[in-house]
């Protein structure tokens, strides 16, 4: 059985109250990870003022889930209001989401910009889940895992088909040299295993379906089989 990679990406969802009964839902429902040898790799990111707190419920229940950030700061400490940067995102956190399509819409972030995100990772220690919309989309050196996300799938409950994605994430490993690849845009516990089962695909970036910690995990289930 394939390594698989699960990344849930809350986006701007969860207070620090829905945060806490969130890791009490997976203490309920997703415990058996504990037990299990998996082949998963789980990373849940988490918004930033919601981090410290998953830490801690991870911690205290020694869940098997990795941390990981949503964005950080092009810049490093100093004056940039309303900035978090590389090094304050590693105190509580492993990865990080650079290049999601809302921040690259709603934020116009551009590619320069995303390479400077990623070198700002890099030298933090931080590895990188690198979002690019489709396989022309340039990816910088030094990331850990890309995910194609199509623009028009996220969010919208009309995922990419599986042979499509297959397609698209064979042709980013190609032309990356990247080797974990995986898809993003409506991924549900319903659809996922069509996804794990693609030779290109190493796995899923769940949004929606990773609010809810039973639905995330059926959806951890089902990638298994
Ligand atoms: P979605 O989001 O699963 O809610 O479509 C995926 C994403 O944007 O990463």
């Amino acid at each position: 059985m394939k390594s698989l990679f699960i990344v849930g990406n809350w986006k701007s969802n969860k207070t620090i109250r829905e945060t806490k009964e969130w890791v009490q839902g997976f203490m309920a429902h997703g415990s058996w990870l504990l037990t299990k040898p998996s082949t998963l790799t789980v990373v849940v990111c988490a918004p930033f003022t919601a981090l410290s707190t998953l830490k801690q419920g991870v911690q205290d229940n020694n869940l098997p889930i990795g941390l990981g950030a949503q964005d950080l700061s092009k810049f490093d400490m100093g004056a940039y209001t309303g900035d978090i940067n590389a090094n304050m995102v590693k105190e509580l956190a492993d990865w990080v989401i650079i290049g999601h399509s809302e921040r690259r819409t709603n934020h116009k972030e551009s590619d320069p910009e995303l390479a400077i995100k990623v070198t700002q990772a890099n030298n933090a220690g931080l590895r990188v889940i690198y979002c690019v919309p489709d396989a022309t989309t340039l990816v910088p050196r030094n990331v850990d895992i890309v995910a194609y996300e199509p623009v028009w799938a996220i969010g919208t409950g009309t995922s990419d088909t599986p042979e499509n994605a297959q397609g698209v994430c064979a042709q980013i490993k190609q032309t990356s040299g990247v080797k974990i690849v995986i898809y993003g845009g409506s991924v549900t516990a319903g659809n996922v295993a069509s996804f794990c089962a693609m030779q290109d695909i190493d796995g899923v970036l769940p949004g929606g379906a990773s609010l809810n910690p039973e639905k995330f995990t059926q959806l951890l289930i089902a990638a298994q089989t």
